[in-house]
C-alpha cells in the first residue's frame, strides 16, 4: 500500500460512511460518557442486543457522577441479560475513579490503566472522544484488512491476529480524522464486509480488494477455530409455599458474581438418575456447548438437610423474582416455566 493508495482508500471509506451510517444512539450528540458506556457494552456483544440497554442506562445513569454514586445492586440489575457482568463492575469502578481525578485522561496509555479498559477499548474511546490518532483492531478490522490485502496465512487465535494486524491498521489509519475512520471501519465490518456472504457489490473498497479479485473473500481471515467442548449441568427446581430456591453466585466468583441462578447440583450430588428432567436448556458460549437439565425435586427432609450446608442457596418469594438480578438465560427459563404453571403451591 503506497501513500497514494492509502489516501484514496481513506477518502472512499469516509465518503461511504458519511453517506449512510447507522444513527446509533451513542453517535447522536456524542459525549465521552456515551462513548465509554457504548464501548463497554459492545465488548463481546452485538449492537442490536446493546441498544435497549444503552438507552435505559443513559436515562438512569446520565453521567459518570451519577454512576459512581449508584448502588452495586442497581448497576447489576441494569446489566441483567447483557452477560459478562465484570464489565458492569468495572464500569462502576471506572466512574468512581474518573469522578475523583482532577482531570480526565486523554491518552490510550492512561485509559488502559483503568479497570476493564484493554487496548481495543482504550483506542476506541480515545479516537472517538478525543480524536487521538490510534487505530482500533478487532475482528471487524482484521476481516476487512485481511481481505483487502488477501492475507491468507493461518491465524492461531484472536490475540495472534490482533498482533499481526496492528501495524497494518496503524499504517492504514486516517490520522486527519481517526474518529470517523475507526467508526467507519467498525461500520463496514458490521454491515458490509460480513463474515459469511460479504456484500462486495456495495463495498467502497471492492475494486481494490485483493481477496474479492481472487474470489476468496469468504474464506478470509483464516482463523483456526478451537474445538468446542461439551458441558452438562444439572439444575434443581425446588419450591416451598410461594418461594423458589435460587443460588446467589458468590461476590468473588469469576463469572456472574452476585447474580442469582437456579441451584446447581454440582456440589450437592442429589441423586437424579431415575428422574426425567422437566426441561432442558442448550446454549453456546465461545467454544463451549452447554446443556442444562432442570430437575423438579420435592422438598423432602433429606433435601432440607442438604440445603442447610449450602450458604448461597436462598428462598426467593415469587413476587421478588422480577426485582433481583438473575442470569439472562435463567430469567427466560424461569419466566417460561412459571407461565407454563410449573409452580404448584
Ligand atoms: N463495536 C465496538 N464499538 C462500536 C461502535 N462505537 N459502534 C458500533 N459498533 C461498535
Amino acid at each position: 500500500m503506497d501513500i497514494h493508495q492509502k489516501n484514496q482508500l481513506n477518502k472512499l471509506l469516509i465518503i461511504w460512511y458519511s453517506n449512510g451510517y447507522r444513527k446509533l444512539p451513542w453517535r447522536t450528540n456524542p459525549s465521552l460518557y456515551k462513548t465509554v458506556i457504548s464501548e463497554f457494552m459492545l465488548q463481546q456483544t452485538q449492537v442490536k442486543t446493546v441498544l435497549p440497554y444503552f438507552e435505559k442506562w443513559i436515562k438512569t445513569f446520565p453521567d459518570f457522577h451519577t454512576l459512581a454514586k449508584a448502588s452495586d445492586e442497581s448497576i447489576l440489575k441494569h446489566w441483567e441479560g447483557l452477560g459478562y457482568y465484570s464489565r458492569a463492575r468495572n464500569l462502576h469502578k471506572l466512574a468512581k475513579v474518573l469522578s475523583s481525578l482532577p482531570s480526565i485522561p486523554k491518552t490510550p496509555e492512561e485509559w488502559q490503566k483503568l479497570s476493564g479498559v484493554g487496548p481495543y477499548t482504550a483506542a476506541a474511546i480515545c479516537s472517538i472522544a478525543f480524536s487521538f490518532p490510534i487505530a482500533v483492531v478487532d475482528g471487524n478490522v482484521i476481516r476487512i484488512l485481511s481481505r483487502l490485502f488477501a492475507y491468507d496465512k493461518p491465524l492461531k487465535n484472536n490475540a495472534d491476529a490482533v498482533k499481526i494486524f496492528t501495524p497494518l491498521a496503524t499504517k492504514f489509519l486516517n490520522t486527519t480524522d481517526p474518529n470517523t475512520h475507526n467508526q467507519a471501519m467498525m461500520e463496514l465490518g458490521a454491515t458490509t464486509c460480513l463474515k459469511h456472504s460479504p456484500l462486495c457489490t456495495v463495498c467502497p473498497f471492492v475494486t481494490f480488494c485483493k481477496a474479492a479479485g481472487k474470489g476468496i473473500q469468504g474464506s478470509l481471515p483464516r482463523l483456526i477455530r478451537k474445538k468446542t467442548t461439551q458441558l452438562t449441568l444439572n439444575r434443581l427446581w425446588i419450591q416451598k409455599d410461594d418461594c423458589l430456591l435460587l443460588e446467589q453466585i458468590p461476590t468473588n466468583a469469576a463469572r456472574l458474581a452476585n447474580l442469582y441462578e437456579l441451584p446447581s447440583n454440582a456440589n450437592t450430588q442429589i441423586p437424579l438418575t431415575n428422574i426425567t428432567p422437566t426441561a432442558t436448556l442448550k446454549r453456546a458460549i465461545s467454544n463451549q456447548s452447554i446443556q442444562e437439565n432442570l430437575y423438579q425435586i420435592p422438598l423432602s427432609p433429606s433435601i432440607k438437610t442438604i440445603m442447610h450446608k449450602q450458604p448461597h442457596w436462598q428462598w426467593i418469594p415469587l413476587s421478588q423474582i422480577e426485582s433481583i438480578a438473575l442470569s439472562g438465560p435463567h430469567r427466560k427459563w424461569i419466566n417460561r416455566l412459571l407461565k407454563q404453571g410449573l409452580f404448584t403451591s
